[in-house]
């Protein structure tokens, strides 16, 4: 069955879109079908982290009934379908966001996961993509701002009966004044499934155009991203030749 994901924050700038693309990538590598949409249509990042900035078609035209999802759908090198979202401020009339799950529905055969970049908070934008999903992963910081903000969001997704698939920890920089993953778990009454360090080759990877699993998976990150996808699925995780992922970013470009 079509596993849909939605990745979600009560803060902003978390990390939920480089964790979207991370995992994405890591479950393309284990050979999964796996679609990433971009559903914060105010801040449309997600194309931007892939290097798609003037997409031909985009969730706005599926939301306004001008396109199907079929031909939104754009094919990235990492193995993902791409439904980015409108970087004009323009493409924002006309959106229904009540439309989204009907548009999902219609591209669920195709894939194992479906993975939705979410807005923040709990706002009408965010909750589109909570109630168009069944599973939900939170990311936050481990900072109390962001996590209490983590306890608002897990009681609006439970309301809407969305499994909870547990919290990654992000940007963890070791600082003393960082609430630890016991704490998180003890505050939210949810489980910690991955604990992301601060890591300067995330940036470097955005500035890239690509997922770190891509760029460099042999960085403690990307396995992290990595074991995590093997988790999620509950199989092995695969190995793949520095060769082939080589070839296949080539093969994109
Ligand atoms: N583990 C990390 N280490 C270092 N930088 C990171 C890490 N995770 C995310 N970042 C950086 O933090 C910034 C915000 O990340 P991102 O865009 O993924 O957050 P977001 O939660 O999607 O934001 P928004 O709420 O605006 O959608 C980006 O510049 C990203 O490269
Ligand atoms: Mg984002």
């Amino acid at each position: 069955m079509t596993r849909v994901i939605s990745v979600f924050s009560g803060k902003g700038g978390v990390g939920k879109t480089t964790v979207a693309v991370n995992l994405g990538a890591a479950l393309a590598r284990m050979k999964k079908n796996v679609t990433l949409i971009d559903c914060n249509l105010t801040a449309s990042h997600l194309g931007l982290h892939l290097g798609m900035y003037n997409p031909r078609s985009t969730l706005n035209h599926v939301l306004r009934e001008e396109h199907s999802m079929e031909e939104a759908l754009h094919d990235h090198f990492t193995g993902m379908k791409i439904v980015p979202a409108s970087l004009s401020l323009k493409d924002l009339h006309g959106t229904d966001l009540t439309k989204l799950r009907h548009a999902i529905n219609t591209i669920m055969h195709k894939n194992d996961v479906i993975m939705l970049d979410s807005a923040p908070g709990i706002g009408r934008e965010a909750m589109a993509s909570i109630s168009a999903s069944n599973e939900v992963l939170y990311v936050t910081t481990p900072h109390v701002p962001a996590v209490m903000d983590i306890v608002r969001s897990h009681e609006v997704a439970s309301e809407l009966g969305v499994e909870p698939l547990g919290i990654i920890l992000n940007m963890i920089n070791k600082d003393k004044h960082e609430m630890t993953k016991d704490e998180v778990e003890h505050l939210t009454g949810l489980p910690v499934i991955a604990s992301i360090p601060y890591d300067k080759n995330i940036r470097k990877s955005l500035a890239m155009k690509m997922p770190l699993v891509s760029y460099n998976p042999g960085t403690d990150t990307s396995k992290a991203f990595i074991k995590l996808a093997s988790e999620l699925m509950g199989e092995e995780i695969i190995k793949e030749s520095g060769l082939f992922s080589i070839l296949k970013r080539m093969r994109f470009w």
